[in-house]
């Protein structure tokens, strides 16, 4: 299938006005437009052709319900989105305005790409999905059933999902849960995600003497909470960049040479990396290749960290508090509850006495492997094969989806990840953008996945 001109000019003005409502859901003050955005994602619903749509409330955000079901003896497709964003900041970089949609040209993509914050992760990427349904429904040819669940908290850990999977098992019972919020090797190298790493998100925060002090009048006599937590920061890696935390290896499952040596013929070129990145060097655990650093093995990096006195010229103090936000990718076996408690043991056996340490548990989730053997993975397999003329490549995915893991449990669903974003497209950064051609592409992908599905489908 492939798309006219005037549905793509059509389809791209429609994302633009998706892109241009502000849905950032760790900012209660945009509380409006996340149901601004929930709303426009059950229309633009309906309006594919969606029977049964609905907004559910939830303690947090709302969650968004659609389907169309054509005959219950064929399968069921569940897709999965989140209409939520990470925050713009640092805005001062940004060379637009980030809910301002443009499009510009750059070198990975010739054809253009929109740039707006959520334009990749994830609303160009699920939009993906309602127009290849639009398409599928006006021209008679959807061969399955369809639901669709898009949510409003990815971005802060899907606390809300997990009781919602588990009050509407019945509503959301399908075959296969198929999810574009990953990305792909190359626009000329598609890939199919088939694992994503876990997470910990941990917080801390010393306090040192009471106030703050005159670095003059007390320095040199109290414990320093900011150096102390330098102290504890560089305690985390080894000279060999392995993480130090005890017990933290344990359950981590060795990949075989043979995987490693598979994996390693994935096109990847480290100057082009550094190019991109302007890094002199890559760092990491020692006996790793980047792309196993980024995948098939754990990492733990600080997020933030603050205290003391950070406005402009100088002041001397000793602070009395200091903060950091660390985070853990975790790969399979590791149990991120059990990966937050170690965390903690070994920090609080870093904190000398005479700090006091809090630990905050933000959220977790698991790791996930797809397995590649699969009906759902033959059939993107296959659509991909179709629509990009060269066969797709299975590749791990170094981010996190927690509530992926939680499908399989909760619902017993496998998922499929048919990304279409690629690395370079700054989520989470200033500058986000998506490609047109990995829009367009993607919407004349999804179609051969329905068909593909439908034929691998043996109830
Ligand atoms: N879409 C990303 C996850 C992702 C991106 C996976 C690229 C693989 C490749 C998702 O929106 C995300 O950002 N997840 C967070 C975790 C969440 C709990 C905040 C992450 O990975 O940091
Ligand atoms: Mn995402
Ligand atoms: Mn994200």
């Amino acid at each position: 299938m492939l798309l006219s001109k005037k549905q793509k000019d059509i389809f791209l003005n429609e994302l633009i006005d998706f892109l241009k409502i502000p849905s950032i859901s760790a900012d209660s003050n945009f509380q409006k437009e996340i149901y601004k955005a929930a709303k426009w994602t059950q229309n633009s619903l309906k309006e594919a052709g969606c029977e049964k749509t609905e907004i559910f409330k939830t303690k947090g955000n709302p969650i968004v319900y659609g389907e169309k079901i054509i005959d219950p003896s064929l399968p069921t497709i569940l897709t999965y989105g989140h209409y939520d964003v990470q925050p713009p900041d640092p805005i001062e970089l940004w060379d637009s305005p980030p809910f301002k949609p443009i499009i510009k040209k750059t070198k990975i993509h010739p054809d253009g790409a929109v740039f707006a914050r959520g334009s990749c992760d994830d609303k160009g990427q699920l939009f993906i999905h309602i127009k290849a349904l639009e398409i599928m429904i006006s021209n008679n040819s959807l061969p399955c059933n369809v639901k669709f669940m898009i949510e409003g908290e990815e971005e802060i850990g899907s606390g809300n999902l997990e009781i919602f999977l588990k009050n509407n098992k019945q509503l959301l019972k399908n075959d296969i849960i198929l999810i574009s919020d990953t990305s792909m090797i190359s626009n000329s190298q598609p890939s199919i995600t088939n694992g994503l790493r876990g997470l910990s998100y941990m917080e801390l925060i010393l306090t040192g003497p009471n106030r703050d002090l005159h670095s003059g009048i007390y320095g040199g006599a109290v414990f320093n909470p900011i150096n102390e937590l330098a102290k504890i920061i560089s305690k985390l890696h080894d000279s060999n960049n392995k993480i130090s935390i005890p017990g933290f290896y344990k359950n981590v499952i060795n990949i075989s040479k043979n995987e490693r040596n598979k994996m390693s013929l994935a096109p990847f070129d480290i100057k082009k990396y550094k190019k991109e990145l302007e890094i002199e060097e890559v760092h990491g655990e020692k006996g790793f290749t980047t792309l196993e650093r980024t995948s098939i093995r754990p990492s733990l990096d600080v997020n933030g960290i603050w205290g003391g006195y950070t406005g402009e010229g100088a002041k001397t103090v000793i602070p009395s508090k200091a903060h950091a936000k660390i985070s853990m990718r975790l790969v399979p076996n590791q149990d991120w509850e059990e990966i937050s408690m170690l965390f903690s043991k070994y920090v609080k056996s870093l904190t000398p006495k005479g700090v006091s340490l809090k630990i905050i548990k933000h959220h977790g989730g698991a790791p996930y492997v797809t397995p590649t053997k699969s009906n759902g993975y033959k059939a993107a397999h296959l659509a991909y094969s179709k629509s990009f003329k060269i066969e797709p490549l299975p590749q791990r995915g170094g981010g996190s989806i927690p509530i992926v893991p939680l499908f399989e449990k909760i619902l017993k669903s496998k998922s499929i990840l048919m990304g279409f974003g690629l690395d370079s497209d700054s989520i989470h950064s200033p500058n986000e953008h998506f490609g047109i051609f990995n829009l367009f592409k993607g919407i004349e992908t999804i179609p051969a996945f329905y068909k593909n599905f439908k034929n691998f489908f043996v109830d």
